[in-house]
C-alpha cells in the first residue's frame, strides 16, 4: 500500500477527496499523515475526523526555511512516506524538502499550466478573459508550478461567471483528477521522461 503524506495550508477539500478515494479503495494508498503550515487550517479537523495523524509545523518557529523543511522531511521519513501530495499548500517548496522526494512529490494547481502559475490562478484566468481554464496535477520540480504534467482537465469560463463560480467549477475537477493521478502513481504506471510523464 502506497503511503501518502498530504501537505495543506487551508480548507483541505482536495485532501478530503483523496482520503475518500482511498477509503473507498478506488486508490491503492493510505493517507498516513497530514502536515499543515497553519495551526488553524480547517483541513486539520477533517484529518482528525478520519483518525489520520495531523501535524503542524509553523515556519515562524524555525530559524530558517531549511530548518523548517528539514523538520518536515524528518516527519515524512519517520512515517516512511512514498508520495507527498501538495493540496493547497501555499508555500514554495525549497531544495531541502524537495530533494529527498524528487519524482515522489506532486501538486494540484487550479489552472491549465503553464498558464497562470503562482497565486490566485483562478482570478488570473478570470481577469485575463480566457474562455477555457482548468486544473493540473504535476510533479514538483524546483520551479513554481513548472514540473512535468500528469493530468489536466479543462473547464469553460461562462459569460455570467464570477471568480467564485469559476473557482467552484475548477475545484470539482480538481477533486476528480487528483485521486486519479495518485492512483496511477500508486499502481506504478507513471514514468517521467524529460518534460513528459508517460502513463503505462
Ligand atoms: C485548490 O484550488 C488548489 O488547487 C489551490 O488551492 C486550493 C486549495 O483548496 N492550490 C494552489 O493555488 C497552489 N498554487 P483545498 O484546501 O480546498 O484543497
Amino acid at each position: 500500500m502506497t503511503r501518502l503524506a498530504i501537505l495543506i495550508s487551508g480548507t483541505g477539500t482536495n485532501m478530503q477527496a483523496i482520503i475518500d478515494a482511498c477509503e473507498r479503495k478506488e486508490v491503492p494508498a493510505q493517507v498516513t499523515v497530514v502536515i499543515s503550515d497553519k495551526p488553524d487550517a480547517p483541513g486539520l479537523e477533517r484529518a482528525k475526523k478520519h483518525r489520520i495523524p495531523a501535524v503542524v509545523f509553523e515556519p515562524k518557529d524555525f530559524p530558517s526555511k531549511d530548518a523548517y523543511e528539514l523538520e518536515i522531511v524528518k516527519e515524512l521519513q519517520k512515517k516512511r512516506i512514498d508520495l507527498v501530495c501538495l493540496a493547497g499548500y501555499m508555500r514554495i517548496v525549497g531544495p531541502t524538502l524537495l530533494s529527498p522526494f524528487k519524482g515522489r512529490m506532486i501538486n494540484i494547481h487550479p489552472a491549465l499550466l503553464p498558464s497562470f502559475p503562482g497565486l490566485h490562478a483562478q482570478q488570473q484566468a478570470f481577469d485575463y478573459g480566457v474562455t477555457i481554464t482548468g486544473a493540473t496535477v504535476h510533479f514538483v520540480d524546483d520551479g513554481v508550478d513548472t514540473g512535468p504534467i500528469i493530468v489536466q482537465s479543462a473547464v469553460p469560463v461562462k459569460e455570467d461567471d464570477t471568480v467564485e463560480s469559476l473557482s467552484a467549477r475548477i475545484l470539482a475537477e480538481e477533486h476528480r483528477i487528483y485521486p486519479k493521478a495518485i492512483k496511477w502513481f500508486a499502481e506504478g504506471k507513471l514514468t517521467i521522461e524529460g518534460r513528459k510523464v508517460k502513463l503505462r
